[in-house]
């Protein structure tokens, strides 16, 4: 009796119920079951409750199953042995043991750490809200192991250069040790190149010393022999930017991030005479630290077949007011020729929230080019788009940042808030977005750097930069 009771029983809440939801369950549906069964007696509560881990077994998420593809693919890179997170989360004890607070941060899509909210982007580190859900499902069910023989074997990171041997490697010229407490540091490191001719950078990759404690690393190039006689062994303290102009990026290394690979005929220019420059930023760990950092860079004797130039916006009229909640700055720069947007670039400090940048078309419609609506200065990258951006001449390229200096924005560094002005601290303030174009029309190029220029002049003469 028993028997054929739980077979009808669980055939009607399978057909109920399609998808799992157990506090929608049932007091009322036991109270149907006791209903329909008369005066039968039989603990109906009782069987339920059989029938409910039976049912939840069978329809749960499972970390082999559902859990571990998700970490393995989203998180891993970061919440690994040696990873820049301070847990792994690449075993079931790991991941269970933390499934409620997964569930809440995932949620709220403060991890996998990713700023742009729109469009989307290449090697993009954001959940679906597919994902999400699963992730909610497990923590909710129990956070149950499932068959540990279907799990996938867990990623791999190979200690080699993912690209092969690199034409040029270089390091840092000795280990930096981090101490094992104390703010983040922004530091700069110059790596001396053998002396040699102009070359073409194909590709760049980063290896961290040590993972736990690097946070990103950018590379750059200096011409100015600036950096050479800050750094007399051990790198010096560059919040923000490195100190030295112009500063020509090469790239940059971000946990989980793949090589840099230069788009398609539109190689890196490294300067015979330069400097390489390192700038890391350092999060201690709670130990102390030691890292020396590595670059692996790739030639090409192809030069470029199609010249990119960077679209700079940004403002250096920053002035701030304690207590401003709502503070813009914008800028805007109306196309000239035919253009495709390759990547994009955002920076401030640490009182920017919201960060727009958008085109507006000739015929008055908007193109999102980016959208960040809680900026926050530990995860900043360059973001490439999946496909180039095509805009018009006579397209109009916006930008607009908002800053909040009140007590309510948690990453105010000033408590009380007082007056922030432009500077390169990491109390001041900035207000820079670089878009990385290429003229559609090749014969095209002279025209766009000629109007690139009429801008910065007319910038500087406003005493902008
Ligand atoms: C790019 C690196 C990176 C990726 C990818 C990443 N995390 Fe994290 N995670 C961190 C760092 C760094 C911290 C610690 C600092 C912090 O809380 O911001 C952290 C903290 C956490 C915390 C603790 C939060 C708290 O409030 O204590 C949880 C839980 C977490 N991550 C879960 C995940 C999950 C789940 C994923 C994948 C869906 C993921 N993370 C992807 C870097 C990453």
């Amino acid at each position: 009796m028993a028997q054929t009771l739980m077979f009808a029983a669980s055939t009607l809440l399978s057909t109920l119920f399609a998808r799992p939801a157990f506090s929608m369950l049932p007091l009322d549906f036991a109270n149907l079951l006791t209903d329909l069964l008369g005066g039968v007696t039989i603990d109906v509560v009782h069987l339920l409750g059989l029938l409910a881990g039976f049912w939840a077994a069978s329809t749960s998420p499972t970390f082999s199953h559902d859990v571990a593809p998700i970490l393995y693919r989203q998180c891993a890179s970061c919440h690994r042995p040696a990873g820049v997170a301070p847990f792994s989360l690449l075993t079931y004890q790991d991941a269970a043991k933390r499934s409620r607070l997964i569930a809440t941060v995932t949620a709220k899509r403060y991890m996998p750490p990713w700023l742009p909210v729109e469009p989307h982007f290449q090697r993009e580190r954001r959940l679906s809200d597919q994902e999400i859900a699963t992730l909610a499902h497990w923590a909710d069910a129990g956070a149950l192991a499932g068959n540990p023989a279907e799990t996938a074997p867990p990623p791999q990171f190979p200690d080699g250069w993912q690209l092969g041997k690199p034409d040029l490697e270089v390091e840092m010229r000795a280990p930096y040790t981090v101490p094992a407490e104390g703010p983040d540091q922004y530091r700069c490191f110059v790596i001396p190149t053998p002396p040699g001719r102009d070359r073409w950078v194909r590709a760049m990759d980063t290896r961290p010393g040590d993972a736990k404690v690097v946070h990103h690393a950018l590379l750059f190039q200096d011409l100015s022999g600036t950096a050479r006689k800050r750094d007399t062994g051990s790198g010096y303290s560059c919040f923000g930017t490195p100190g030295f102009l112009p500063a020509r990026g090469l790239g940059g290394w971000t946990p989980g991030s793949v090589p840099v690979r230069k788009a398609d005929g539109i190689p890196d220019l490294l300067h015979g005479g330069a400097d390489l420059v390192l700038q890391v930023h350092y999060h201690p760990t709670g130990k102390p630290e030691t890292d020396r950092t590595r670059v692996a860079l790739y030639f090409t004797d192809q030069g470029p077949t199609r010249k990119a130039s960077d679209l700079p916006l940004g403002s250096n009229q920053i002035d701030i007011p304690p207590g401003e909640q709502h503070y813009k700055v914008s800028d805007h720069f109306t196309l000239p020729v035919d253009v495709e947007v390759l990547a994009i670039n955002p920076h401030a400090h640490y009182l920017c929230r919201d960060m727009l940048a958008y085109a507006v078309l000739p015929d008055g419609s908007r193109k999102t080019l980016l959208h960040i609506a809680e900026w926050n200065f530990d995860w900043q990258q360059e973001y490439d788009y999946i496909s180039p951006i095509r805009l018009p001449e006579g397209a109009r390229v916006e930008m607009e940042f908002t800053y909040d200096n009140s007590a309510a924005n948690p990453r105010n560094p000033n408590h009380p808030p007082k007056r922030v002005v432009l500077g390169p601290g990491s109390t001041d303030e900035m207000a820079g977005l670089h878009l990385g174009i290429v003229p559609v029309d090749a014969d095209d190029a002279d025209e766009l750097a000629q109007a690139l220029w009429g801008k910065m002049m007319r910038q500087l003469r406003r005493g902008g930069r």
